[in-house]
């Protein structure tokens, strides 16, 4: 898909409210991200705010990232991206969905625990910083809802 600076940017903002550097993307990153060919992108907002957002690309189930502005947690918003993006890449016959988080994200890897995910690796050095990250995965079946 292609995004206007300006769309590009409000992700960039939000994501850097979501992550410290150097783990948070930047500009570039982000336009790569939105510009694949199967990029699927969720947002939402309160009013012309942006307040939330998921990306995922379609062609492997993989999940960017999941974003909840801090004011806005703990309200549903990413239970909610989430459980769309599944069946958005059920809907394209995804076989499976992969998330890859830090392992002192308790609250990302609840939220993927509840919806049936489990941790099949630990990617080592996976962030810039050289920190580990937990590849956890959901085998899709289509009939599901
Ligand atoms: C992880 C994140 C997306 C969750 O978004 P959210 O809108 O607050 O999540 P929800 O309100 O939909 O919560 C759904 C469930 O996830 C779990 N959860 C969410 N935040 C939690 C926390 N801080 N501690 C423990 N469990 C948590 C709970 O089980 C929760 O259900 P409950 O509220 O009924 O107990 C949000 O905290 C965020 O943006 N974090 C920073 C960015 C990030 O880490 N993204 C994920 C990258 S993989």
């Amino acid at each position: 898909m292609n995004l206007t600076r300006k769309e590009i940017k409000e992700l960039v903002v939000l994501d850097a409210l979501c992550f410290d550097p150097p783990i948070n993307y930047t500009f570039r990153d982000m336009k790569l991200y939105t510009r694949h060919p199967e990029a699927v992108l969720l947002r939402e907002y309160d009013g012309e705010r942006l307040i939330a957002f998921c990306l995922g690309h379609a062609d492997n189930g993989n999940i960017i990232t999941i974003d909840v502005h801090p004011d806005h947690r703990r309200h549903g918003l990413g239970g909610k991206l989430l459980k769309t993006i599944l069946k958005e890449f059920r809907s394209r016959g995804v076989p499976f969905a992969v998330s890859q988080i830090a392992l002192d994200n308790l609250s990302s890897l609840t939220l993927h625990k509840n919806l049936g995910f489990e941790i099949r690796h630990i990617l080592y050095g996976y962030y810039p910083d050289g920190s580990a990250a937990y590849q956890l995965v959901l085998p899709l079946s289509p009939d599901k809802d």
